[in-house]
């Protein structure tokens, strides 16, 4: 049945809110990323001195140049302060909230769990719900335990085994949260840490290559298992989850013959995984950053008549066009993460706006679409860039660790409460 457009001109009981995960936000973690920054952080303020940043970047901090840009460390201490930044997410007329649960607090040792931190998280889910906020829970954002990345991370077919069980084990600690994503982008972690070699584990300074076909296709393979068994473990514990994939989709473009090109690219990129696992999700969740044009047979000629901080082409039809690819699976979709790095502000809230205004089209096209969580609600540590990229609603002082909320942060909520149109 279809429902009801409020004045927003969104469905009732559309969800609105903002994307975090733990260890871009938490601060104190020991996992394999703390280990990597610290084995890395040198070589990439270094490398950062040949690269090319917008000037205003360079003076904010710990801008690029810095070492301890790199070290996730205290990071913005959402640990200690989730109360404080659910208030405001609140007060920014949220009613979901997306976060991640650390794999390495829970366990780690193999098969020891901790009372202590899961508790933790009992309450993080309870302060949602004390303010009418609904949780949606990634159980994998590109961090692993140190015990996980000794036996070889997700090139070992155990690491979806131990994966399962972690998974099976939070649904039935947190048996009345509804919404759970198994596992963040599964084609970028790949490509990141085994094609491109940029991403823990591989490591230059130590030696460490890890570039290679073999593993990523093995890594691949290991996170469709994992995806498919933690399904089917969750909708065991509890019949009435809601359980799906942050899945990153990018727009391929191309005329003439590039569009073969692009089409290949789709099917590899977009397609292939969702298609695998299409009998195990209730529902897509949708990650949208790029736009990649194919043109004389190169891929990214990209016009980039508007960029973010990070160099990043800010394209918002293409949150349509993937909308419309998605379609054909037939399941509800939530966008979970869109956003732009900016540290002045000045674009955001129409990067906003208009990246709503063609999922508003997607809509009204009947395309089944039930949330959006903008990337991010705070600024936080943006993996091998480090604090320097600036994606949060709320504006994070590194230094004092004080939030403020930026100008889109409210110019969302108007669009959320009705206030102002997209
Ligand atoms: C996505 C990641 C997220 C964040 C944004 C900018 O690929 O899922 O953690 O880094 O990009």
């Amino acid at each position: 049945m279809a429902k009801k457009i409020l004045k927003t001109g969104f469905p009732e009981g559309f969800y609105w809110g903002a994307s975090t995960s733990a260890h871009q936000v938490e601060g104190g973690n020991t996992n394999d990323w703390s280990v990597w920054e610290r084995e890395n952080s040198a070589r990439l303020a270094k490398e950062a001195l040949s690269k090319s940043y917008p000037g205003h970047v360079l003076n904010d901090y710990p801008g690029p140049l810095r070492r301890e840009n790199y070290v996730s460390g205290a990071s913005v201490d959402h640990y200690g302060r989730y109360e404080e930044d659910f208030n405001i997410a609140k007060s920014l007329g949220h009613n979901a909230h997306r976060f991640s649960i650390e794999w390495s607090r829970i366990e780690p040792k193999e098969g020891e769990f901790s009372e202590r931190e899961i508790e933790h998280y009992r309450k993080v889910i309870n302060a949602l719900r004390a303010r009418g906020v609904e949780p949606f829970i990634t159980l994998w954002h590109f961090t692993n335990p140190i015990w996980i990345k000794n036996i070889g991370g997700w090139t070992n077919k155990k690491t979806a085994f131990f994966f399962v069980r972690f998974a099976e084990k939070m649904v039935k600690e947190f048996g009345d949260v509804k919404f759970w994503l198994t596992i963040n982008e599964p084609m970028i972690y790949a490509g990141k840490s085994f094609l491109q070699g940029t991403w823990p584990p591989a490591c230059r300074q130590a030696g460490r290559k890890e570039k290679s076909l073999l593993k990523y296709i093995r890594v691949l393979n290991n996170f469709s298992v994992a995806h498919k068994k933690a399904y089917e473990a969750v909708k065991k514990v509890n019949r009435s989850a809601q359980v799906g994939i942050a899945k990153n989709n990018i727009y391929f473009e191309g005329k003439g013959l590039n569009a073969v090109l692009a089409n290949l690219a789709d099917w590899w990129w977009n397609e292939r995984f969702l298609d695998d696992i299409k009998d195990h999700q209730d529902f897509i969740g949708l990650n949208y950053y790029f736009h990649n044009r194919v043109k004389g047979f190169k891929f990214n000629q990209n016009e980039n008549k508007k960029i973010s901080d990070m160099g990043w082409e800010i394209y918002p039809e293409g949150i349509y066009r993937v909308l419309q690819n998605l379609a054909k699976y037939k399941k509800p979709i939530y966008i979970t993460e869109n956003g732009m790095a900016e540290a002045k502000d000045e674009k955001r809230a129409d990067f906003i706006r208009s990246h709503l205004k063609w999922v508003n089209k997607a809509i009204k096209d009947s395309i089944d679409i039930r949330g959006y969580f903008y990337w991010s609600l705070l600024d936080n540590f943006e993996w091998d860039k480090g604090f320097w990229p600036r994606f949060g609603l709320l504006e994070v002082d590194h230094k004092t660790l004080e939030r403020k909320i930026r100008e889109s942060g409210l110019k969302y909520r108007d669009i959320i409460l009705g206030k102002d149109k997209v």
